[in-house]
């Protein structure tokens, strides 16, 4: 925080910190929750009570448990409906790539920014539900293409098996409401590999600028440097020739644009900008007054 931040926006800091900290406080039971990004409810003890949960309008919800363990069997204490019928919920079997037939669902996903849940049976120890606002994550968005959340809960990735120019993969992952993926870090990188192999080329957003000599990830429009990096040795080799975009393969190789290769789509919730959201944040935030910050 700069020493420009006024009183004010420390208050509104303060108000948000309930639904965007990372310190989360179970909310008490029932009644209209948004999600800005993630937040916990606890079931009940006593009475039963009901949850309108909403989030983002181009966002679905996630849910899991605070303490981890299988969701699915925790479902005996409460259900999920949204406005009509019981809905339908996503299975994350079909959306984690790499996990392995058996493994516990621990996450669930809703088809849409809005449910209800019903608590219906007071559980003999405490209960709490995380929710997370995520993007959607398909199965896949063609025959050629297969999609996980391989990085977290709430982002999605798609690796897409046609090969294609890098101008031509960054039209159809914005075409499909994602971006061209950014390498950010050791980890996202690796979990790439182990997701979906080390044995061809796959197209990233990075470009290089000849007149300027300068890398971006054109995604995001960040620059590579500073920034975590993994040249495979003797790259990048091809600035002064013709290669000016930048290509993955257990190690990053600058190669011409217009080679044919694979590529990863990436979302991640932030992607998208909701410009209601704040006044959601405030309005919601009924129960805290500045005096709760002193308790
Ligand atoms: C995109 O693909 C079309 C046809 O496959 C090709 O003519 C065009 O040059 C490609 N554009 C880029 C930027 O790669
Ligand atoms: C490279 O940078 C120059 C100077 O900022 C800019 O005018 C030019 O459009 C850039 N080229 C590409 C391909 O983005
Ligand atoms: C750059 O290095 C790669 C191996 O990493 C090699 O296949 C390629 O021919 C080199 N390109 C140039 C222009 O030297």
């Amino acid at each position: 925080m700069t020493t420009r931040c006024s009183a004010l926006s420390f208050l509104i800091l303060s108000l948000l910190s309930s639904t965007y900290g990372s310190a989360i406080e179970p909310r008490a039971c029932g009644g209209f929750l948004y999600v800005g990004d993630e937040d916990v409810i606890e079931a009940p003890f006593q009475e039963n009570c009901e949850w309108q949960i909403q989030t983002d309008e181009k966002h679905v919800l996630a849910f899991s448990l605070v303490h981890g363990g299988d969701f699915a069997a925790a479902q005996e204490f409460f259900s999920i409906h949204d406005g009509l019928d019981v809905i339908q919920l996503e299975n994350q079997i079909h959306h984690k790539v790499g996990l392995t037939s058996g493994e516990l669902i621990t996450t669930v996903y809703t088809s849409s920014s809005e449910v209800e849940i019903r608590f219906k049976k007071t559980p003999a120890s405490p209960l709490k539900l995380k929710i997370q606002k995520a993007v959607d994550c398909p199965f896949n968005l063609g025959s050629e293409s297969q999609c996980g959340r391989i990085t977290d809960e709430t982002s999605c990735y798609c690796a897409t098996f046609t090969k294609r120019g890098q101008g031509n993969h960054t039209t159809y992952c914005s075409d499909n409401n994602m971006k061209l993926v950014s390498i950010e870090d050791n980890n996202e990188e690796n979990t790439i590999y182990l997701a979906w192999g080390t044995l061809v080329n796959f197209w990233t957003s990075g470009t290089y600028n000849k007149t300027t000599g300068i890398w971006t990830w054109s995604s995001t429009m960040a620059n590579l440097y500073p920034g975590y990096t993994d040249w495979a040795p003797f790259e990048p080799n091809n600035t002064l020739v013709d290669g000016n975009c930048l290509t993955i393969k257990n190690g990053w190789y600058d190669d011409p644009c217009a080679n044919l290769y694979d590529a990863i789509c990436e979302s991640h919730p932030e992607d998208f900008i909701d410009t209601t959201t704040e006044l959601y944040y405030t309005s919601t935030e009924d129960g805290v007054s500045p005096t709760s910050d002193a308790l």
